[in-house]
């Protein structure tokens, strides 16, 4: 090999106080394990002799603890984009000891290109093969790799051997051109491949390599709960509904598929719903149910920004490559997510909504409207240009203190523009067509918990007696649930005859 091979501390090396540092992969999948852990350790050092250090972080989406648990702990993130879902993490950009800007996920890669951010100092850069001409063949997430190597000064890889170099032409690699030069985006279908199955990486900038042997070791999701399976249900019973009532073809449509537990349990009830005819996916994250889709022939085809799975999944994945390489297709998330592409193919997308109110608003990121959960993630790339947009969530969370569906949302990510359909284990609310008044009804009467429906009832009569107008909002009680659950920590207990 042309490249110096470098210990993790070497490469670590390269880092100075206040870089720009574009790691690799979405959610662990793909991102470097030990250069960031050196990175960590010595910022630990330089902090112990008083100096200062601490670099601005751009990944994909989420990472792992190797990542953003090693650099946070270790206080040396400044700033952090565009999605995150660890603990210690939330803490402290909670607490504003990391300044961190969340965004939709394919617009971070332009962006970069566009400056909007100052230079790119370093990526450091998961791979399963690399070859002398600095062409890389990437792991199981890509994220916004290909733009983190082309705008790079420098780039650092971990050369991973647990990746078999047969994961090359799994990935297809495309940058499109920059305003006023670029053309359509040419995915069809969404099999399509349009780019290079390597990552092109000028040799020149490629400082070192460190070898790893590490997994990405994701844990499996929990198991679905009755609740979960409702939801799951729902989702099924309304899209065999579109397709007896034509709005969906025959041939079905690609489907898109959010993160967490909810997304994983309203994949698992597509298994059982035989009337839906094999599908394809347009989707970002590829968990473990859609791997259990495809060995059941259930799911044709998945194009994804990674392979987000458990690791006996990951295990089994790398195992049978030659059942799963043409099924799957693994593309940069300016592409993956790409709005253009998204409203071309007629994605149906399903996310998940933190809280949901009466007229359509959802939150995904805002704990009670201060408290940031995740980030927006690639929701709102695919809900404002889906063919059917649906949201789901359970009616009710800790033990019924807090109903997912409240009076106004506390934090607004997706306006009642973009939201077509509601589901909760309770049911299902098409909003398509009606005004903010029906929506309201459609959804009280379909997906609030029975202990909550009343209250609800009483807040739409508050508005409309009292206040009237398109959307029928008492401002003064509009929060009544959330400054009720921070006093007592029950949303029951609100009173709407107070107001
Ligand atoms: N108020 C307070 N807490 C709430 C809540 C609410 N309205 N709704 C859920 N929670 C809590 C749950 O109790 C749970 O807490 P715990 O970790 O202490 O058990 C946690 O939030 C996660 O909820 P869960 O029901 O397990 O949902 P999930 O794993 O499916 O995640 C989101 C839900 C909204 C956090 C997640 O989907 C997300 O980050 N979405 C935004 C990004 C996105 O949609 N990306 C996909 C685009 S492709």
């Amino acid at each position: 090999m042309r490249f110096p091979i470098l210990t993790p501390q070497e490469a670590a090396a390269f880092f100075k106080d206040g870089d720009n540092v574009g790691f690799s992969g979405f959610t662990a999948a793909g991102t470097p394990k030990v250069v960031p852990v050196a990175v960590a350790e010595m910022a630990e050092r330089l902090h112990a002799e008083g100096k200062p250090f601490k670099i601005n972080v751009f990944t994909g989406a989420s990472t792992s603890d190797l990542c953003d648990g090693a650099l946070v702990r270790a206080n040396a993130m400044n700033m952090r984009t565009p999605y995150q879902s660890l603990g210690d993490l939330r803490k402290s950009l909670n607490a504003h000891q990391v300044h961190y800007f969340d965004l939709h996920l394919s617009e971070l890669a332009q962006k970069i290109r566009y400056g909007f951010f100052g230079g790119m100092d370093i990526a450091v850069i998961e791979a399963a093969d690399l070859l002398d001409d600095g062409s890389v063949v990437l792991g199981t997430g890509v994220g916004n790799t290909p733009t983190f190597a082309k705008c790079a000064k420098k780039v650092i890889i971990e050369l991973n051997s647990a990746l078999p170099k047969e994961l090359h032409g799994i990935h297809d690699i495309y940058i499109p051109l920059d305003p006023p030069y670029r053309s359509e985006i040419p995915v069809f279908k969404p099999s399509d491949r349009i780019g290079s199955s390597v990552v092109k990486i000028d040799p020149e900038k490629i400082v070192g390599v460190v070898m790893t042997d590490k997994m990405d070791e994701i844990k499996p999701f929990t198991e679905p709960d009755e609740t979960t399976k409702h939801i799951g249900a729902n989702v099924c019973s309304f899209l065999i509904g579109e397709m007896r009532k034509g709005i969906i073809p025959p041939s079905f449509l690609p489907i898109q598929s959010g993160v967490g537990n909810v997304a994983n349990a309203v994949l698992y009830g597509l298994a059982d719903a035989k009337e839906i005819p094999p599908f394809e996916m347009y989707t970002e994250v590829i968990q473990d149910a859609v791997l259990d889709l495809m060995k059941k022939g259930r799911c044709k085809f998945g194009s994804t920004c990674s392979l987000t799975v458990s690791t006996h999944m990951e295990e089994e994945f790398l195992g049978n490559l030659d059942f799963y390489k043409d099924k799957l297709c693994i593309r940069p998330a300016e592409i993956s997510n790409n709005p253009e592409v998204v409203r071309r193919l007629g994605v149906i997308t399903m996310n998940t909504a933190l809280e949901a109110d009466i007229f359509g608003n959802v939150n995904s990121t805002h704990v009670t409207g201060t408290k940031m959960m995740n980030g927006i993630g690639g929701s709102g790339d695919f809900t404002r240009n889906a063919y059917i947009s649906i949201f789901s969530c359970p009616s009710i969370t800790k033990g019924g203190m807090i109903s997912n569906i409240v009076p106004m949302v506390s934090h607004v990510d997706h306006t009642e523009h973009s939201v077509d359909i509601l589901i909760t284990d309770q049911g299902i609310a098409d909003l398509r067509g009606k005004d903010p008044v029906q929506r309201a009804h459609e959804i009280i009467d379909n997906c609030v918990h029975p202990e909550y429906k009343e209250l609800l009832r009483d807040y739409l009569k508050l508005g409309e007696n009292r206040v009237g107008g398109q959307t029928p909002h008492s401002l003064a009680a509009s929060l009544a649930f959330h400054t009720e659950f921070i006093n007592s920590g029950d949303m029951r207990n609100v009173d709407f005859s107070k107001y």
